[in-house]
C-alpha cells in the first residue's frame, strides 16, 4: 500500500516538476506569434529563414545576447526583385534557378519564389528584430541562450541572467 502511495506521489511531483532553464528557452524560441522559431529552426523545428544559429551557439552567452540585440546587419541585403519589388531579405543559397527568398519586413516574413535572374541586392543596414523579439527580460534571454546553446551545441551550463544584461 505504501508502495503505490509513493509511486502516486513520485509521478505527480515529475508532472509539477519546474521546467529547467533550457526547457523554458525551448518554450520561448517556438511561441507563437513572433518567437524566434518564426524565423530560425534547430533540431528540425522552425523556420529556417534567418542565419542557421548553430554557428552562434559556442559563443558565450553575452556574445549570444549580443547578437540578439544587434542593430548592424550582417547577412541581410536590401532585395530588388523585378516581380515583387523592393524589400529586406536574406540572401538565396547558391542552387536552383527558382529560388526562396523572404520579405523580412512583413511578420511572419512573406516568402515569394522568384527567378534568381530578377534578383539584383544591395547592403542594407537597416533591418533589425522585430519588436517581439526585443520584448525580453534578461532572464527570458538568459532561457532563450541556454536553449541555444543547448540545441546547437549540446551545452548544458546555465545560463547567468546578471552575464547577459543590457
Ligand atoms: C523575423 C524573423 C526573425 C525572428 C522572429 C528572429 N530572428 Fe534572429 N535573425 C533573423 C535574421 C534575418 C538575422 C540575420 C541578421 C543580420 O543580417 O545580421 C538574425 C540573426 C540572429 C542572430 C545572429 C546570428 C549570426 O550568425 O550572427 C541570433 C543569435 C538570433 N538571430 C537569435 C534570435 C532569437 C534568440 C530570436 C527570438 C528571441 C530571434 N533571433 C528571432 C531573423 C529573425
Amino acid at each position: 500500500m505504501i508502495w503505490v502511495f509513493l509511486l502516486m506521489a513520485q509521478s505527480a511531483a515529475a508532472q509539477n516538476a519546474v521546467p529547467t532553464q533550457i526547457e523554458r528557452g525551448e518554450a520561448l524560441f517556438y511561441e507563437s506569434p513572433g518567437g524566434c522559431g518564426t524565423c530560425h529552426a534547430l533540431k528540425g523545428k522552425g523556420t529556417a529563414i534567418g542565419p542557421d544559429l548553430k554557428g552562434v551557439s559556442r559563443l558565450s552567452p553575452a556574445g549570444i545576447a549580443m547578437a540578439i540585440r544587434s542593430t548592424v546587419t550582417q547577412y541581410v541585403q536590401s532585395m530588388k526583385v523585378k516581380s515583387a519589388g523592393t524589400f529586406p531579405a536574406m540572401p538565396p543559397g547558391p542552387d536552383g534557378s527558382t529560388v526562396k527568398v523572404y520579405d523580412l519586413s512583413k511578420m511572419p516574413p512573406e516568402l515569394h519564389e522568384v527567378d534568381r535572374g530578377e534578383i539584383s541586392m544591395s547592403p542594407n543596414n537597416a533591418w533589425r528584430h522585430p519588436p517581439s523579439v526585443r520584448k525580453y527580460t534578461d532572464e527570458q534571454i538568459a532561457d532563450l541562450i541556454a536553449y541555444v546553446r543547448y540545441a546547437g551545441s549540446g551545452s548544458k551550463t546555465p545560463v547567468d541572467p546578471a552575464d547577459v544584461a543590457k
